[in-house]
């Protein structure tokens, strides 16, 4: 596992007052779209998510309460700082992603929250290599319409591993992609697995549209 890393409370806010949930620098549109040509099938995406849809992301997680709250696939950060608005001052945030330059990316932006460039595939091991309780809140920005079903069975083995019991399983789809024979096996998967999968409307001020999922 390369570098480890947790924020408790929230030393990962941008650090000039009032920086923090702004629009994203053009810098962000450009190191996410250099990293979907580099790796497309990975990133799964050509712009970082709106703050409509981040927002509406964080609104379905109740964060405030949590203890402790994962997000995977952090990307450039664009839902990771809406995510450090929402938590509590207790709460533990934990973040993973597997590009290096999104990463280096993410550091820059939140120079306080360390970040694991890790494989959501390694999730289990990586928390309880760290001695971590069970997971109040997971929030996904994978591209799981990209991934064959063995890697969404084995990432989400490890959310379910993780998660604790009435813990919640937050993230986006895009509209376009529903139809993908992988979204679709995705979404029964979400159904065999959790007792309640909630989708939202679409976010239609999103490139591209989105809707939000959340399960329990
Ligand atoms: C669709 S982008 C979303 C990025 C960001 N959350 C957002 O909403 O703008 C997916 C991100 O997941 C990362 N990723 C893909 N597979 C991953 C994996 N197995 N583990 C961790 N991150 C992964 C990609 O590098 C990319 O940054």
């Amino acid at each position: 596992m390369s570098a480890s890393t947790h924020v408790a409370a929230r030393p990962g806010l941008p650090a000039r007052a009032g920086q923090s949930a702004l629009p994203l620098a053009a810098a962000d549109y450009w190191y996410f779209f250099a990293g979907f040509l580099r790796r497309p099938w990975k990133v799964g995406a050509i712009a970082p998510s709106s703050a409509r849809l981040a927002r509406a992301i964080v609104r379905h997680c109740h964060l405030q309460k949590a203890d402790i709250v994962v997000e995977l696939g952090a990307g450039t950060g664009a839902i990771t700082r809406h995510i450090l608005e929402s938590i509590g001052p207790h709460t533990t945030f934990i973040t993973l992603e597997l590009d290096a330059r999104h990463v280096a990316r993410l550091r820059e932006r939140h120079p306080g929250l360390k970040i694991y460039r890790e494989s959501a595939e390694n999730l289990r091991a990586l928390l309880a290599q760290h001695g971590r309780k069970p997971v109040d809140c997971v929030i996904s920005g994978l591209p799981w319409g990209n991934m064959n079903r063995r890697t969404q069975q084995r990432i989400l083995r490890e959310i379910l591993a993780v998660l604790k019991p009435g813990g919640r399983f937050c993230g986006f789809g895009y509209v376009h992609a529903g139809w993908y024979p992988s979204s679709r096996a995705f979404h029964r998967t979400l159904q065999q697995h959790f007792r309640r999968v909630g989708i939202s409307p679409v976010v239609w001020r999103n490139l591209p549209p989105a809707f939000v999922y959340s399960c329990t």
